[in-house]
């Protein structure tokens, strides 16, 4: 199918949905064949990204190349309609090549079921690709360097919501030094896609008292996805704070 075909397609479907929705319909029935016969519509962000990956695994931008054992791209659904983002990969990631594998790792899985989401519906990665020896913050070259790699997988994934975990990865991703309790309960706009700030899951392991407004982030993240909440004003953020169940 053309591109211009499939965004016709697109808004024709968009409009037939908002207009059941503005009737009052809060489900709709989808056959799995119709489902199956529609997977190939988006194959070009699964290819693009593998090759995306090819093309900079040897990376050697930054000094990072010279002590990690993997670069640690991504994992997850090329087409999800969520992508989490994450700091930089710690020992357990370096080693598998994978982000949030560690103890950290086990925590967001948790985090994702309790939003109805498996780790395989979601794409998942981080700010840097590779380790920052013994865990330290990223550095400001570092995230320079490495930054556009993650700019371009969003470009290809195109989320509906980017959920972002943690201070740092915010802090980059919004370009501000604001505290993350400040980024944190509301929407941003990220380009086409809506933003939304969570602790990140090693800060829930040291301090458990934050799994209460993790929860609600979460949440909201998940009502963004399934287009729940309302569009924001211009560039304007929603703020939104709901009821919350322990996590
Ligand atoms: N912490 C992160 O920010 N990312 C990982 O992949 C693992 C731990």
């Amino acid at each position: 199918m053309r591109e211009s075909n499939l965004s016709e397609v697109v808004d024709l479907t968009q409009r037939y949905l908002s207009q059941l929705k503005e009737l009052g319909e809060e489900e709709i029935f989808l056959n799995r064949d119709l489902i199956a016969s529609l997977s190939h519509l988006r194959p070009e962000s699964a290819s693009d990204l593998s090759k995306f990956y090819r093309q900079i695994k040897d990376c050697q931008l930054c000094p990072l190349s010279r002590t990690r054992t993997n670069l640690v791209f991504g994992v997850g659904n090329p087409a999800a309609g969520m992508v989490l983002v994450g700091e930089a990969p710690g020992r357990d990631e370096d080693l598998q090549g994978e982000p949030f594998v560690g103890r950290a790792g086990q925590l967001l899985n948790k985090i994702l079921k309790a939003i109805d989401f498996e780790r395989a519906d979601v794409y998942i990665c981080n700010i840097l690709k590779c380790r920052p020896p013994g865990n330290r913050d990223p550095l400001p070259d570092e995230i320079e360097a490495c930054k556009p790699y993650l700019l371009r997988q969003l470009e290809m994934i195109k989320p509906q919501v980017i959920l972002v975990l943690g201070r740092v990865a915010a802090q980059v991703l919004l370009k501000t030094s604001s505290d993350l309790g400040k980024l944190r309960g509301r929407i941003h706009l990220f380009g086409n896609s809506k933003l939304v700030v969570t602790y990140h899951p090693a800060a829930l392991l040291r301090n458990p008292r934050l799994k209460r407004p993790a929860w609600e982030d979460v949440q909201l993240a998940r009502r963004v996805y399934d287009g729940m909440e309302p569009e924001g004003a211009d560039d304007e953020e929603i703020s939104l704070f709901r009821p919350h169940k322990n996590i």
